[in-house]
């Protein structure tokens, strides 16, 4: 048995920001008079915010000067953080505490590998902070998921092997950063949409502490 060490996304996988993110980028593209649906949002899921605003201005064949690109960003941040002027633990999606205190509890080290400017205050909100030994956020990182940069300088401040590590992501992107890492991707959500994930859960509600077990474990 060699020493793992398990890194979590953010967005979508222990906070439900996912559905904020996504209303605060159609307020934008309906202003830009850019069709945006859910379908569109996948593409967004995981990716920087300026990334992000690109994307949408893709989808719409628009292009703006970067004067006019910075005043949305702004406007997407600023609407994005009101909806969590109220966040608390109720907002963690069911059965991550769980999971994290399975893990606590093995002393296995945590991780946060989030393309969030975010990410911080949304773990003090939540009361979680204390769970994670390493943090790295869209602060740390100048290539953006699928590039795996987030999830190496989280492994390497676990002081774990690449191929060690456990990944749990809600975003394409991300499951393709955390595979070119040769970590062990679990995607948390649609099969369809994570197919390239090594597993695969609807939620955390659908992980048995058995198949938790047998991670830690693996030669
Ligand atoms: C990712 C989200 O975690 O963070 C994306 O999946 C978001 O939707 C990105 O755009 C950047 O987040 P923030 O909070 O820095 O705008
Ligand atoms: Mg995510």
């Amino acid at each position: 048995m060699s020493s793992k060490g398990f890194i979590f996304d953010l967005d979508g996988v222990i906070v439900d920001t996912a559905k904020y993110h996504f209303l605060a980028w159609k307020k934008i593209a309906d202003q830009l008079g850019i069709e945006f649906t859910e379908e569109n949002n996948e593409l967004l899921k995981g990716v920087s915010r300026v990334r992000s605003l690109d994307i949408i201005l893709e989808l719409g064949r628009k292009e703006v000067s970067q004067q006019d690109k910075n005043k949305w960003l702004l406007q997407k941040n600023e609407d994005y953080l009101s909806q969590l002027v109220d966040m608390d633990s109720s907002e963690i999606l069911p059965a991550v505490f769980e999971v994290l205190q399975f893990l606590k509890d093995h002393n296995q080290p945590i991780a946060l590998g989030s393309a969030s400017k975010n990410a911080r205050p949304i773990l003090e909100k939540t009361g979680i902070l204390s769970y994670f030994d390493a943090i790295v956020d869209g602060n740390d990182v100048t290539n953006a998921k699928p590039d795996p940069e987030v999830f190496l300088i989280a492994a390497q401040l676990l002081n774990i092997k690449p191929e060690n590590a456990i990944v749990f992501e809600d975003s394409v992107a991300g499951i393709q950063a955390a595979n070119i890492a040769k970590m062990t991707s679990i995607g948390i959500g649609d099969k369809t949409v994570l197919h390239q994930a090594k597993f695969i859960f609807k939620d955390f509600t659908k992980i048995s502490q058995e198949f938790i077990e047998d991670l830690i474990k693996a030669p």
